[in-house]
């Protein structure tokens, strides 16, 4: 049945009128980034006081950080995107450090309650149902729970299939558009020739562990993604990931992902979010073989240990030389979050013939860190704990952790460092009686 809705369409500067001071704002993320709601709030700065903004990723313009909206506005990450991490770094905006798997579990507990949540949606269907478009991840779940729900219809938003609907009747307010989403390729297609030979010899070093029958998660960032065009060899692969990019589109197309051997969800290619291109967003419009569900479901190491096989392939900015992994910080300064990297990393360590796997380049800024260090950097979190580390892969071969001492350790760690620094390892290692 069509549901009529005209008498809750409304223009953007009315439908933000619902937020009040002292409100939380909880927004949808990545490319569902509400921008036509967002604009009109930040228009609205003068009338408002200590409103919280709080989201996952989004990669356009987030004026709530600038420095005018101070005391008017304050950004709470969940995640530190690009666009936000400046004013986290400046203190200007806060960081809530949480595994993704966990942020349904803080929305349903009400122990952070939402006033006001932001959607970007696909129009109804013929039975009233919006989908939460290339985007899911927690959006679904803070609509569920907040107080008012204001929504941008678009008619150019894919509809996405999974449990990734609203029904159009639980919207209070709607704008509706027809504008394009904002893209994002996940690889930058001007990486250096250098470079890109680096990530070519970690993909194939990762591509050295998955066997045809596996089910991969990519983490966030350039090298969970550079893996996938080393796997054309392979077969029967499937897919359960918090998101993926473009790549992946090659390898469905080739017949190299079917999802056939899938221990739960066969044929489905399971996931909550993409960060892509048009490309990409127009693959996952419609297609049945896409299956999105919440970060609830999908990131739930339970779930993902359901999985046989599991392969969770992730990345970070350093690792000490017994295992100890940061990911969200360079030093004390917030670089981005935990995002899905542990909820992975542990789903896949208990997952049967599962390969939780750490990949970096071996070096930063031009080679002059290496990203292989005797401690962590001051002020450096972790991530992932030595307990949960595994594999650990660089252009320099694979070191396989699990179940080794500190000594086995730093002798695997030091031998996939950038060669420039194993002597300083070794030294290190020896004063502080790894070695
Ligand atoms: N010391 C100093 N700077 C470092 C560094 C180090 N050890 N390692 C990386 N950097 C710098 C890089 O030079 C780069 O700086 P730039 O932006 O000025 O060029 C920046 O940090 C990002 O590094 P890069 O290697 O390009 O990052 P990436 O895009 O490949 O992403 C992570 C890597 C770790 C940031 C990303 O994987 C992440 O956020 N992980 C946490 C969440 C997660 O794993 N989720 C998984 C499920 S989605």
């Amino acid at each position: 049945m069509i549901h009529d809705y005209s008498n809750r369409i409304v223009n953007p500067e009315k439908a933000v009128e619902i937020v009040k001071s002292d409100d939380r704002v909880y927004l949808h993320a990545n490319s569902c980034y509400p921008e036509l709601l967002v604009k009109a709030l930040c228009d609205r700065y003068n009338d408002l006081n200590n409103v919280e903004i709080c989201h996952l990723t989004s990669f356009t313009k987030a004026p709530y950080v600038n420095p005018e909206m101070t005391g008017h506005f304050r950004h709470n990450a969940l995640f530190t995107g690009n666009n936000v991490r400046k004013a986290v770094q400046e203190g200007r905006a806060d960081f809530t450090p949480i595994f993704l798997s966990e942020i349904p579990l803080l929305l349903e507990s009400g122990k952070f309650p939402i006033d006001v949540c932001f959607l970007h949606l696909s129009m109804p269907d013929a039975h009233g149902y919006c989908s939460f478009g290339v985007s899911n991840e927690c959006s679904k779940i803070a609509a569920e729970n907040s107080r008012v729900i204001v929504a941008q219809l678009n008619k150019k938003m894919p509809r996405v299939l999974g449990d990734n609907f609203i029904h159009i009747d639980k919207i209070d307010y709607i704008v509706e558009c027809d504008i394009e989403l904002p893209e994002l390729p996940m690889v930058d297609p001007n990486m250096p020739k250098e470079e890109r030979a680096v990530y070519r010899k970690i993909a194939e070093n990762i591509s050295m562990l998955i066997k045809d029958g596996d089910t991969l998660q990519m983490g966030i960032g350039a090298i969970p993604d550079a893996v996938l065009p080393y796997l054309r060899e392979k077969n029967d692969l499937g897919i359960h990931t918090e998101m993926f990019s473009d790549s992946l589109i090659d390898l469905i197309e080739l017949g190299v992902v079917n999802g056939d051997r899938k221990s739960l969800l066969p044929g489905k290619v399971v996931s909550s979010f993409v960060i892509g291109t048009k490309k990409l967003f127009d693959y996952i419009d419609d297609n049945s073989l896409i299956e999105f569900r919440t970060s609830k479901f999908v990131n739930d190491p339970f779930t993902i240990a359901r999985n046989d096989n599991m392969i969770s392939i992730n990345s970070c900015i350093e690792v000490d030389i017994t295992g100890q992994v940061c990911a969200d910080s360079i030093g004390h300064k917030i670089y981005s979050g935990f995002g899905g990297q542990v909820d992975f990393i542990r789903g896949s360590a208990r997952s049967k013939n599962g390969k939780p796997i750490m990949a970096f380049a071996s070096t930063a800024k031009e080679n002059t860190i290496s990203k292989i260090k005797p401690y962590l950097t001051p002020g450096a979190g972790v991530t992932t704990s030595r307990g949960d580390v595994h594999y650990v892969i660089t252009e320099y071969g694979v070191a396989d952790l699990f179940g080794k001492n500190l000594r086995q350790r730093a002798e695997l760690l030091i031998n996939i460092a950038h060669p420039n620094f194993r002597d300083e390892l070794t030294e290190k290692a020896k004063e502080l009686k790894y070695l």
